[in-house]
């Protein structure tokens, strides 16, 4: 093997073109490919920026094309030669290389490799386990490679934007306690601390707003959150946060500085001119005409309410939910009256995944006629009232949900989403922004016996709404704000309590008394009683947004070392065990071994 002996690399593998022509170079990087071609050998060297073919010609340096033999895929080389033309036939559009290639007249061999455990090409289909595993390799990949670049684009925009607008970025604690976001922490145990742990935060939720409480005004940090929950492809145990918070501000000034951070980023790294004002729906409308309150509103396929048009209907299902006080609602699938039995059947059982006991179904015919198991239970009246009210047409399939209003509501918002997919509705190069504003305050946690804070418990309710907060608490709706990307919540936030008599009587109507208060966020509590500014504050996830600007099915994808659906690391092996010595030192007694 050699070194590269002093040799220093005059481009990358994405600078050279036909105006350099005659030049002397010297390139480093990856073999990509290697092919042979009577006698000649074509490189196609590889870095971060580019490819660029380099020929090994045996007429003209035959040691030099004898050495050539041995490079096999991913070997790690230096060349220096001369850039020519291509041939025309041989010139590749595609590449902004494409034009020329180098004669070698100097090869050096830095480093060999194994066979790689998978090709680079974008299109070869790897097990995600494997990419991981040999992460070093899947991020050689150029497409991969790009979603790393766009990422330090997205933060670079983010930094000088906050920047301009007088922020300042400041670090919170790892090593923490609990924050109140409500999903599962990660602990750490004290070794100097017997028997006490840390948490790893949720968010610096508490601790940027005891930074407002020190007069920073306006605070932001690109920051790993850490959350034990349940995976899914939109979620990591740690991901990374771009958190702010401001003070001396109402939602209003919110709305206004998160465009701004829009428009400024989408045209930095895409190149894309958003028009803000962002569209504006309240949590109720969200609900009730998507189902969630993530609304992907890019296509139709709304919610209907049929509630009170089926209530005297002889359909027994849909009657005896009505009288308990559930819901039927009802989603008009256009022009799929060409689903079979087996399309029907497989739409059903994918709503029973989000609880939903069936899924009435009826294809529209001719002369408003429908062709359905249930048609016998509807008078003409009421299939007229019920066609009319989903602007019902010859062709359609009209899907039925009956149910508690939340099982109907996530199985037709779920049953919308896969509808348009199939139906190919959503048009993947449009950006759609939607505020969700006016969220509840509260809501019942059933298994818990008492209400809880949507948001969390420092979040300011509406003034207009306090009159409600004894008797009709799930009413009050709270100074909390959502901003929806293609149907991802990418961000969220509040205005805060500022005030201790106003923290007080929210903390009661959550039921958390005075001594779990004081235990778990006494700390705040007092800061509030010293002079706390008004201040409210977002944040956005970094990573679900990349996901939705590089067009990624998975946050994984653009995140550089993620973790598995269970949480592991395949190419550290993450989380591993530890020695008895380790464990004793932290008062940790194992019972499981
Ligand atoms: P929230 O809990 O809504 O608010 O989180 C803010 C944003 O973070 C992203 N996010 C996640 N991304 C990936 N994996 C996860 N497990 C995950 N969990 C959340 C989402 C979400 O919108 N402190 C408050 C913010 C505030 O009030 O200022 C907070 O953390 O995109
Ligand atoms: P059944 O009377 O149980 O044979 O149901 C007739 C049709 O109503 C079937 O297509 C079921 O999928 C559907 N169905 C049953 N329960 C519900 C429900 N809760 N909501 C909507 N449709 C239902």
């Amino acid at each position: 093997m050699e070194t590269m002996g002093g040799l220093k690399r005059s481009h990358s593998c994405n600078d050279l073109a036909v105006d350099n022509v005659g030049e002397a170079v010297t390139l480093m990087g990856w073999v990509l490919r290697r092919r042979d071609h009577g006698g000649v050998i074509f490189i196609d060297l590889r870095d971060r920026w580019g490819i660029t073919q380099v020929v090994f010609n045996p007429e003209i340096h035959a040691e030099v094309h004898a050495k050539a033999h041995q490079l096999r895929s991913e070997w790690v080389i230096a060349i220096q030669g001369r850039v020519e033309r291509r041939p025309p036939d041989m010139e590749n559009t595609n590449l902004k290389t494409g034009g020329i290639e180098i004669r070698v007249d100097t090869l050096r061999i830095l480093n060999s490799s194994l066979t790689p455990p998978f090709p680079l090409d974008e299109d070869v289909e790897v097990s995600e386990n494997l990419r991981l595993k040999y992460r070093y390799i899947d991020l050689r990949r150029p497409f991969m490679a790009s979603h790393l670049i766009t990422r330090h684009k997205v933060s670079r925009a983010v930094r000088n934007y906050l920047d301009e607008n007088n922020f300042l970025e400041i670090e919170t604690p790892i090593l923490t306690r609990s924050t109140p976001e409500g999903a599962r922490d990660y602990l750490v145990p004290s070794r100097v601390n017997a028997g006490k742990f840390y948490a790893l935060p949720q968010s610096p939720q508490l601790f940027k707003q005891l930074l407002m409480i020190s007069g920073m005004d306006k605070y932001y940090q690109i920051v790993r959150c850490f959350r034990d929950e349940d995976l899914r492809a939109d979620r990591q145990p740690e991901f990374t946060q771009i958190d702010m918070e401001l003070s001396f501000i109402e939602e209003e000034d919110i709305y206004t500085l998160i465009e701004g951070m829009m428009l400024r980023l989408f045209k930095e790294v895409l190149n894309i001119e958003l028009a803000p004002p962002f569209a504006r729906m309240n949590y109720e409308e969200a609900i009730a005409r998507f189902g969630t309150d993530r609304p992907d509103t890019r296509f139709g396929l709304e919610l209907v309410d049929l509630t009170e048009t089926v209530r005297d209907c002889g359909f027994n299902v849909f009657q005896s939910v009505v009288k308990k006080g559930g819901l039927v609602k009802s989603i008009n699938a256009k022009g799929c009256a060409d689903f079979s039995r087996k399309d029907l059947d497989g739409l059903t059982e994918y709503v029973g995944q989000f609880g939903a006991r069936g899924l009435a179904w009826v294809k529209v015919k001719a002369a408003g006629e429908w062709q359905s198991p249930i048609t016998k239970f509807f008078t003409d009246e009421e299939r007229e009232a019920i066609s009319s009210a989903l602007g019902a047409e010859e062709g359609d399939v009209l899907f039925f949900v009956a149910d508690k209003g939340a099982i109907v509501h996530q199985a037709l918002s779920e049953l919308r989403l896969d509808l348009a997919r199939r139906l190919g509705l959503i048009d993947k190069t449009f950006f759609n922004f939607v505020w969700v504003v006016d969220f509840p305050l509260l809501e019942y946690d059933h298994e818990q016996k008492r209400h809880t804070a949507v948001h969390h418990p420092f979040t300011a309710p509406k003034e207009e709404d306090m009159e409600f907060l004894e008797n009709d608490p799930g009413r009050v709706r709270s100074k909390a704000y959502d901003l929806v990307l293609n149907g991802v919540e990418i961000g969220g936030g509040s205005i805060r309590i500022h005030q201790k008599e106003l923290q007080d009587i929210i903390f009661k109507a959550l039921g958390i008394n005075k001594e779990e208060a004081e235990d778990k966020f006494g700390f705040l509590l007092q800061a509030l009683e010293l002079g706390a500014p008004p201040h409210g504050g977002i944040a956005f996830g970094l990573d679900r947004l990349l996901m939705i600007l590089t067009g990624r099915e998975s946050i994984r994808d653009v995140i550089a070392f993620p973790k598995t659906q269970k949480a592991t690391c395949p190419l550290t092996e993450a989380p591993s065990s530890v020695s008895r010595k380790q464990l004793t030192e932290l008062y940790l007694r194992p019972d499981w071994e």
